[in-house]
């Protein structure tokens, strides 16, 4: 058989370990194994080579993607996912292992509901991705807030400042919830939780009278909060995404802190940071579990299926159930956060 593999969506640091699991282990089941590059922009224009097991090695521990990517939506073009289907025919692709979130992961079920060999692997640093406990880049990305908040702290504590860290997360507050426990934020707002200007405002002072006189404050890219005066107009990617990062929410809310208690206050935008670089120890393993899993599921013939994480185990479940809603930050992590703010 031969195995294609393809990365879609935002890359982040744990991709290459999900590749080199999946053709790794291809190659060990007696498979041939093409790249498909950049996305599902290369299933549509034919960028596919075959690929050697040497080119599989030495990329563990590197971030990004060797196939490349893009945020390329095949559905969104007229007859795109024939298009992709005859010309993973006309490379002599049988089988398909797509990395990817939603978006990517969505595409991957609708080709295997029309009968495609098609299989996924979960991936996005939002972790916003249902019926698994472990979406690749997630842990490296909560490690990256954490390390910035860490610095931010030393910095804040020595002028007396308020310091707003904006993070990733689209949609959901998964980065910056766990990214905020674990660098000892002292508030967090996140999109699953109604905040108001008010409510921050006498949350600082609360502290300034508790003789505090720096905080650390981290906001998710997708948050709404009440009362906020100004928030920049965003645009929209191919998959009708919303660039949140264009709304500069982060920008507005220091701007409107500083405003209106006076308190000396700085932004901090992570961007990118969050999803370069090498990945954590944690998404290598479970990038690897999940990629040797999804060359035995096409080895199989298991169209339509993605390796999870529940628990300590690898489970499969269907596409569908991993792409049918958004995980979204529980109350009781929520709530825990209030117990150190
Ligand atoms: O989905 C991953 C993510 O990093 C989001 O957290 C963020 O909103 C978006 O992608 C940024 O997309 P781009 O890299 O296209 O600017």
């Amino acid at each position: 058989m031969r195995i294609g593999i393809l990365t879609g969506g935002g890359d982040a640091p744990g991709l290459n370990a999900a590749i080199r699991g999946a053709a790794r282990r291809a190659f060990q089941l007696g498979h041939h194994v093409s790249g498909v590059k950049n996305g599902w922009a290369g299933a549509m224009q034919g960028d596919i080579e075959e690929m050697a097991p040497e080119e599989f090695r030495g990329i563990l521990h590197l971030g990004g993607t060797i196939l490349g990517t893009s945020r390329t939506n095949p559905l969104k073009q007229v007859d795109g996912m024939q298009k992709v289907m005859a010309t993973l025919q006309h490379y002599g692709v049988d089988g398909l292992v797509a990395i990817g979130g939603d978006d990517t992961l969505s595409v991957a079920a609708r080709m295997a509901e029309a009968g495609a060999l098609v299989v996924g692997v979960p991936k996005t640093i939002d972790n916003d991705l249902s019926g698994t406990d472990f979406c690749i880049g997630f842990d490296t990305a909560v490690g990256i807030v954490a390390e910035a908040l860490d610095r931010l702290h030393t910095t804040a504590t020595a002028h007396h400042r308020v310091m707003v860290v904006e993070v990733m997360g689209r949609d959901t507050g998964w980065v910056a919830m766990m990214g905020g426990l674990a660098g000892g934020a002292d508030m967090i707002l996140i999109p699953e939780f109604e905040t108001s200007i008010s409510e921050v405002v006498a949350h600082l002072y609360k502290r300034r009278g508790a003789g505090r006189d720096f905080s650390i404050l981290v906001v998710a890219e997708g948050v709404n909060i009440e009362g906020m005066a100004e928030v920049g107009q965003a645009t929209t990617d191919a998959f009708g995404h919303v660039r949140l990062a264009d709304r500069g929410v982060g920008d507005a809310l220091s701007r409107q802190i500083e405003k209106e208690t006076g308190f000396e206050t700085r932004v901090t935008v992570l961007g990118h940071l969050q999803r370069g670089g090498s990945p954590s120890s944690v998404d290598r393993i479970w990038a690897t579990r999940c990629g040797v899993a999804a060359a035995e599921l096409v080895n199989e013939r298991k169209a339509g299926m993605i390796p999870v994480r529940r628990g300590d185990e690898v489970a499969v479940v269907p596409l569908a159930e991993v792409v049918k809603e958004q995980r979204r930050v529980p109350r009781e992590l929520y709530d825990l956060a209030h117990v150190f703010s």
